[in-house]
């Protein structure tokens, strides 16, 4: 019966077992996952531009290869995703209507411009950063096809970090042009950073039921404060300055204190009025438009080669 189903679904996520997707689960579990991993696929699929903007302009072969190989990874990391989404009974060609007719949401940091080179090594490092911060507690969230899916994006994700780390660090110790290229490259992407993490845990609608569902393990203040500790000591080693005046360490919590984010900045990106949210936007519709002719090319192909199976 329904009731025992229940409960069964309940003792497993209790003893942490995972949800497969031929497991029962309430309809609101399956909704609010199809809701964050989608947000979430959307996010790495959106988040190759900022970067992409740059893969023609790397100062070198290297730098090049490591920028373009991080954008395909992202691509993967999309794919990866809408296909754990998919194991939720919705379809692909759904999920890609709801992104591009801007119902769906995505991560807020990907609509604002990449406007120097330094910006690549603050996306990596800060952008990156709290993405793994994020991530790395989803590899042990209760949904089995997204918990799996996490390992392999983390593991990338850390090369990514550090991809960026040392981009920042090879521009911090460069002339002082370059020092102060990465500087306003961090004074930039400081806050959208922190705003990655979501509301605060008083605003945030979805906190407490996804941590009973072990959906989330973290609370978006857990990930922000860890994020914050995390990367002052980084930013002090490369002589880079926080853009927060009332970044202070705290002897008694043992954490850094830290100033309040524009959370009025915040909710107009996420309501899709940040600087790039059109760009943006715009460009994965005409992709997707473009594109028409390499779909339809491919399924007749395809069909082509059922025939002459069956033939
Ligand atoms: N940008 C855009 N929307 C956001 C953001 C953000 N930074 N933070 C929160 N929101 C949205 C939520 O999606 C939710 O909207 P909805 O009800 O329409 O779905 C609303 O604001 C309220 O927020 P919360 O109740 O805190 O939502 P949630 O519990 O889902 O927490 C979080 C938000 C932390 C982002 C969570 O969804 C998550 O961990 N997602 C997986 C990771 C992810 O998507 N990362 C994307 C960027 S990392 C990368 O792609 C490299």
């Amino acid at each position: 019966s329904e009731l025992e189903l229940e409960a069964e679904f309940e003792r497993k996520i209790a003893n942490d077992q995972k949800i497969e997707p031929k497991d029962w689960m309430p309809e609101k579990y399956r909704k609010t996952h199809i809701r964050q991993i989608s947000q979430h696929a959307h996010s790495e699929i959106v988040g190759m531009l900022p970067e992409g903007n740059w893969i023609t302009r790397a100062p070198s072969l290297r730098r090049k290869v490591a920028l373009l190989a991080k954008v395909q990874d992202e691509a993967g990391h999309g794919l990866y995703l809408y296909s754990a989404c998919e194991t939720l009974g919705v379809s692909r060609e759904e999920l890609y209507d709801q992104l591009h007719s801007g119902e769906a949401k995505y991560s807020s940091i990907f609509n604002y411009p990449t406007v120097t080179w330094a910006d690549m090594g603050a996306i990596g490092w800060l952008v990156d950063g709290a993405a793994i911060i994020n991530q790395v507690p989803l590899t042990a969230t209760s949904y089995g096809p997204y918990a799996r899916a996490m390992v392999r994006v983390c593991k990338e994700e850390s090369f990514h970090q550090r991809q960026g780390f040392e981009i920042m660090m090879t521009l911090a110790n460069g002339t002082p042009e370059q020092k102060a290229m990465a500087q306003d490259a961090l004074n930039r992407w400081w806050w959208p950073s922190l705003m990655m993490l979501g509301p605060t845990d008083a605003e945030s609608v979805h906190t407490e039921q996804s941590m009973k569902w072990k959906l989330k393990r973290k609370t978006n203040d857990e990930l922000r404060q860890q994020f914050v500790d995390q990367t002052v000591p980084q930013a002090e080693l490369i002589g880079l300055t926080i853009p927060d005046p009332d970044l202070k360490w705290n002897e008694e919590t043992k954490r850094y204190d830290f100033g309040e984010m524009d959370w009025d900045e915040f909710w107009q990106v996420v309501k899709g009025h940040g600087p790039c949210n059109k760009v943006r936007m715009d460009a994965r519709r005409n992709a997707w438009n473009k594109g028409e002719w390499v779909r339809d090319a491919a399924m007749a192909y395809a069909e082509k080669q059922e025939q002459l199976e069956t033939a």
